[in-house]
């Protein structure tokens, strides 16, 4: 049973190499490299947003965004989503905070000044030296934030996978043997949809590291 077409997968592993090496770039000091690494987050993070609402059906926000009633249902009988294609409405929350903390991650870099002004995101042009450094104060702690939702992330994986689950393998393959035939594959999105998504995706980007001129 397909659960997670290509973008989507290739998004979420992508994704995770452009945050590990945000972090190392940043860590070293290696700035330039740091500002690439964040263009490319924000690339990925944009085609993500467009591919939630032009995707397949499982990557839609609309499909996985569901009414807080929906998760205490799912809270007091987890059970009944388990062989369900897709996020579960706890899950699909948890998708939405790490996309915030990651669109809080990347904005925040763009404005960033350093304390001796000289590494800089390249939007930081447009505010104050003290307004560079309040973002780059915020991107310091959203980044915390960004790591404590990462590891929950994978207790939860590890949880389901205590309970039964496999989550990992289908992300990497697409494939869930485990959900039942009735659910049918996705439905929606192509490589037409993903081509127009990732070639906006990309001029953004071009846009916006060239100083977002207008
Ligand atoms: C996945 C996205 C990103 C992650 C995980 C990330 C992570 C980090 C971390 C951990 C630091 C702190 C380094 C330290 O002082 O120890 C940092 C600093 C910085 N980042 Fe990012 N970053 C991301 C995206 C961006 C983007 C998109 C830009 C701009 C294009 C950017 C520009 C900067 C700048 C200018 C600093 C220096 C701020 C300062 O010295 O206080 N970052 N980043
Ligand atoms: C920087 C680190 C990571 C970030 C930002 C991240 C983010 C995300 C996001 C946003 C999704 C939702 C997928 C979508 O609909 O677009 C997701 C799903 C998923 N991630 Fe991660 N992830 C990270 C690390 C990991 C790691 C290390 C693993 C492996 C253990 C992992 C395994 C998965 C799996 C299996 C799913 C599908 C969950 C499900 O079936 O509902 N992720 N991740």
């Amino acid at each position: 049973m397909k659960v997670w077409d290509l973008p989507t997968r290739l998004f979420h592993w992508l994704m995770l190499l452009t945050v590990g090496f945000s972090w190392w770039s940043a860590e070293i000091g290696h700035m330039d490299w740091h500002t690439r690494s964040g263009i490319a987050a924000l690339i990925l993070l944009v085609f993500r947003l467009i591919w939630g609402v032009i995707g397949s059906s499982t990557a839609r926000f609309a499909n996985f965004v569901r009414a807080p009633a929906a998760v205490f249902a799912h809270l007091r009988r987890p059970g009944n989503a388990i062989h369900t294609p897709g996020h579960n409405p706890l899950g699909g929350y948890s998708v939405v905070a790490m996309l915030l903390a990651l669109a809080a991650q990347v904005g925040t870099g763009l404005f960033a000044v350093d304390v001796d002004g000289i590494e800089s995101g390249p939007l930081s042009y447009l505010v104050s030296f003290d307004q560079g450094r309040t973002a780059a104060a915020v991107h310091h702690i959203s980044f915390s934030v960004l790591q404590v939702l990462v590891v929950l992330h994978v207790l939860a994986i590890i949880y389901y996978r205590i309970r039964g689950r496999r989550l990992v393998m289908p992300m990497l393959t697409g494939r869930d043997g485990q959900v039942a035939a009735r659910f049918g594959s996705l439905t929606g999105g192509g490589p037409l949809r993903a081509f127009i998504a990732l070639a906006v995706a990309l001029l953004l980007g071009w846009w916006i590291s060239a100083g977002a001129p207008l």
